[in-house]
């Protein structure tokens, strides 16, 4: 997977690839709805080269961390954000067999923007779900935007599971209520249409993970 996402990074121009936004308003609307102090920690996962980072440094926000299995695409944001990077934790690392990730605490926004659908093996989801309930905080939000069950079956090429709002609910379970969701019809650089899912749970409760 690594070598899949450094080629699809330095292959392309971030502003070709399939899931470029210029500006991520979508996942902004859901991240302003959390009412966060900017002192707090926002996580995005698979954050890729995402102009997310660039809008959250401009917002305030001044505990971001930017982790993704590709290092070519953390490079690539670092470039383009140049002396603000230094604002910004960047973490190379697996979401499904953490090294890194797994020693951060308190997060009190995870944002994944695409990145769970490509997760098709059971192992794979419960080895995400166990590192999210480690380190989102009780009290702390999470954003999942994920294809929709209308959605294509691959992106960049990879087979993924396509999601509705219930089926997020399940995956995350009763520690985590639905705040809000809505479909978004998300339009490609290439002028193809991808229809998303976007939920954002509050987290309440920690009987089940210590
Ligand atoms: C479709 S891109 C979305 C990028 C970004 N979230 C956005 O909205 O622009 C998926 C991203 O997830 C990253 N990714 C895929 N599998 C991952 C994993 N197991 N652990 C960490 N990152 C992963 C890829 O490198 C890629 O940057």
């Amino acid at each position: 997977m690594k070598n899949h996402w450094n080629k699809v990074y330095s292959s392309k121009e971030t502003t070709q690839l399939g899931w470029y936004e210029e500006s991520p308003e979508k996942s902004l609307e859901l991240i302003d709805k959390c009412h966060v102090n900017k002192d707090n920690k926002v996580l995005d996962v698979g954050t890729g080269a995402s102009t997310l980072i660039d809008n959250l440094i401009k917002r305030g926000y001044n505990k971001i961390i930017a982790a993704d299995i590709s290092e070519e695409a953390l490079n690539k944001l670092k470039a383009r954000l140049g002396e603000k990077a230094s604002s910004v934790t960047f973490i190379v690392d697996n979401l499904t067999a953490p090294e890194h990730l797994n020693d951060l605490k308190d997060i009190m926004i995870w944002h994944d923007r695409a990145v769970l659908h490509f997760l098709t093996g059971k192992s794979e989801r419960d080895a995400y779900l166990s590192l999210l309930s480690q380190v989102v905080r009780i009290g702390g939000y999470v954003i999942i935007a994920a294809f929709s069950l209308e959605g294509a079956p691959k992106c960049s090429g990879l087979d993924v599971k396509r999601y509705d709002v219930n089926m997020i609910q399940d995956f995350l379970g009763s520690n985590f209520i639905l705040k809000e969701h809505f479909n978004y019809l998300y339009n490609m650089p290439s002028g193809d249409k991808r229809p998303y899912v976007y939920t954002l749970f509050q987290r309440i409760q920690n009987d089940k993970w210590k």
